[in-house]
């Protein structure tokens, strides 16, 4: 193959913010198929908050990715060459493939697409990783009943966005938090939710009050640190946090330390942090709804993305900081 690979590498552990500097971008050759592999030309690739995580060697749930390796990553895109019995060149496939823009595997953990209405992109977000966290959190640790209040951060993002519509449609009322006049818009007006707190402006504790007069029953957090405190203030009696992320910290040197623990007691709360890759039963069930959902109009969805692997540095460093507007792709083709 006569096209270049491009990759981009974790050159150096950011210690705070993350810059471009530990990342290095390098051109390799394509990598030659072997027996029983396949080669796929990545099409997108997925930004998501965990691969901070990655970034760092500090004790975790996942391996770091070792300095001088690939940046990991999911990603869509197309066989272009197959030694694989069950695969064909053509194939639409998801992966794990990393920051790159070409792959080989012998196919273990590659899932074929079926060439639908719905666009490839849609499997690294609503339909896929991002859709399904926001499916388990909500239904199987939140266990929303009609009638009660969710309240979830960074509602306009690439999780958040589902649990918020899933919310509306269990018949729940729906409160977004979100960074910006915008995006708060956007949840209220396109995503159908009841209210939304822009936690940039104002008295976040006054505006939570105001948006949600009778308490929280189900607190899907995202984003940890202060608005966590902000909701635990809020939070009904028996009320369940499904822990999902903690974006505002994750290039903290020192960690938020939490200042509302006493709520739990009070009021009887249920936290519980999850991990979507340990709830592998539930990932049919998840992608069932969600694809009727949006085949029924009943779900939305909105991406953000950036042209050019060399961009994803900057792309994932504005992720981190609230400058997507909807689920980070970085577009390779
Ligand atoms: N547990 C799991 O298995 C699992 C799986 C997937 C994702 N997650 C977690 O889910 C969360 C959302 O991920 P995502 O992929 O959907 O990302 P996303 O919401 O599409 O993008 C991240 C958003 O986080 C918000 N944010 C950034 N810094 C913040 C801060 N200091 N305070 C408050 N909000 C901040 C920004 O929105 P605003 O502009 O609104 O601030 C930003 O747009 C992350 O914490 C991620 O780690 C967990």
């Amino acid at each position: 193959m006569s096209e270049t690979n491009t990759q981009v590498l974790l050159k150096q552990r950011p210690v705070g913010a993350v810059q471009e500097r530990h990342f290095e971008v390098v051109h390799k050759p394509v990598p030659v198929t072997g027996p029983g592999q396949i080669c796929v030309r990545n099409h997108y690739l997925s930004l998501d908050p965990y691969m901070r995580g990655r970034m760092s060697d500090a004790k975790s749930y996942a391996q770091p990715v070792a300095i001088g390796d690939v940046m990991v990553g999911g990603t869509v895109g197309e066989v272009v060459e197959s030694r694989h019995p069950d695969f064909k060149a053509g194939d639409a496939v998801l992966g794990y493939f990393g920051w790159q823009l070409f792959g080989v595997s012998d196919g273990t953990g590659i899932t074929k697409i079926e060439k639908g209405d719905l666009p490839l992109s849609a499997y690294l977000g609503v339909l896929g990783m991002p859709g399904v966290t926001a499916y388990i959190g909500l239904m199987d640790i939140g266990h929303p009943k009609a009638g009660e209040t969710v309240v979830v951060s960074a509602a306009s993002g690439a999780v958040g966005s589902v649990v918020g519509q899933i919310a509306k449609l269990q018949g729940c009322r729906a409160v977004g938090i979100a960074g910006g006049e915008r995006k708060c818009r956007y949840v209220t007006e396109e995503l159908g939710l009841d209210a939304c707190v822009d936690y940039k402006a104002g008295s976040l504790s006054e505006n939570l009050q105001k948006a949600i007069p009778d308490g929280v029953d189900v607190y899907f957090d995202n984003v940890g640190g202060p608005i966590f405190d902000a909701v635990l203030d809020r939070m009904n009696p028996f009320g369940r946090i499904p822990v999902c992320g903690m974006i505002s910290q994750y290039n903290a040197v020192e960690p938020y330390a939490v200042k509302k623990m006493h709520n739990v007691l009070i009021q009887r709360l249920t936290i519980r942090g999850f991990i979507v890759s340990d709830h592998a039963a539930r990932w049919v069930d998840a992608l069932t709804d969600i694809e009727n959902w949006l085949r029924q109009g009943r779900l939305k969805f909105r991406e953000s993305i950036t042209e050019g692997l060399e961009n994803a540095p900057a792309a994932f460093i504005g992720l981190l900081s609230g400058k997507n507007f909807g689920k980070q792709l970085i577009k390779l083709i």
